[in-house]
């Protein structure tokens, strides 16, 4: 069975270590974890944490409104492509509502486009580079609360 629940910004680091910091030289570790306004979500299958997210109360230029910024978002591998990852999403959007937040975005790998993508989520502006990580596209989605 799979149940999305509320973790704390520690439960996160070891898959983001093992999953978004592999052979990559920077910390697993977000400015804003322990912002009061951030949560991090955790899909579990019979106890065992799977896939994690973060959201964190933070301002694009790009955009307009109230703002979060989704941040940390990976599946421990053996389980990617079983529907986790979107799960956890379509949690975070139901929050983000309940908090009349307006607009969700982040810095997209390249290779997860297509996931977002399937989720709602367009790319904004043009690709850049982030050191050691590679090329992301800004990608975001608008709520109705305006
Ligand atoms: C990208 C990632 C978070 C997706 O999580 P996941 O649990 O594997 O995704 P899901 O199984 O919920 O996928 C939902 C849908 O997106 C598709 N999808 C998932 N990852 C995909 C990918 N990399 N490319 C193309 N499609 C993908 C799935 O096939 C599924 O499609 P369906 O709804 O038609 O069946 C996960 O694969 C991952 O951790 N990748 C490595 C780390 C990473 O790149 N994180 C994102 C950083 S921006």
């Amino acid at each position: 069975m799979i149940e999305i629940k509320l973790i704390s910004p520690e439960d996160t680091y070891k898959i983001r270590r093992v999953i978004l910091r592999k052979n990559i030289p920077l910390s697993e570790k977000s400015e804003g974890d322990f912002d009061k306004d951030t949560f991090h979500l955790g899909a579990f299958i019979e106890g065992e944490l799977i896939s994690v997210a973060t959201l964190i109360k933070n301002e694009s230029s790009f955009f307009e409104g109230s703002q979060y910024r989704l941040r940390g978002m990976a599946t421990s591998e053996n389980y990617q492509g079983k529907g986790l990852g979107k799960k956890l999403i379509l949690k975070a959007e139901e929050i983000l509502k309940e908090r009349k937040v307006d607009v969700l975005w982040f810095n997209a790998r390249i290779v997860a486009l297509e996931f977002y993508k399937k989720l709602g989520y367009k790319i904004i502006g043009e690709e850049f580079d982030i050191q050691f990580i590679g090329t992301h596209y800004t990608m975001s989605k608008k709520f109705k609360n305006v």
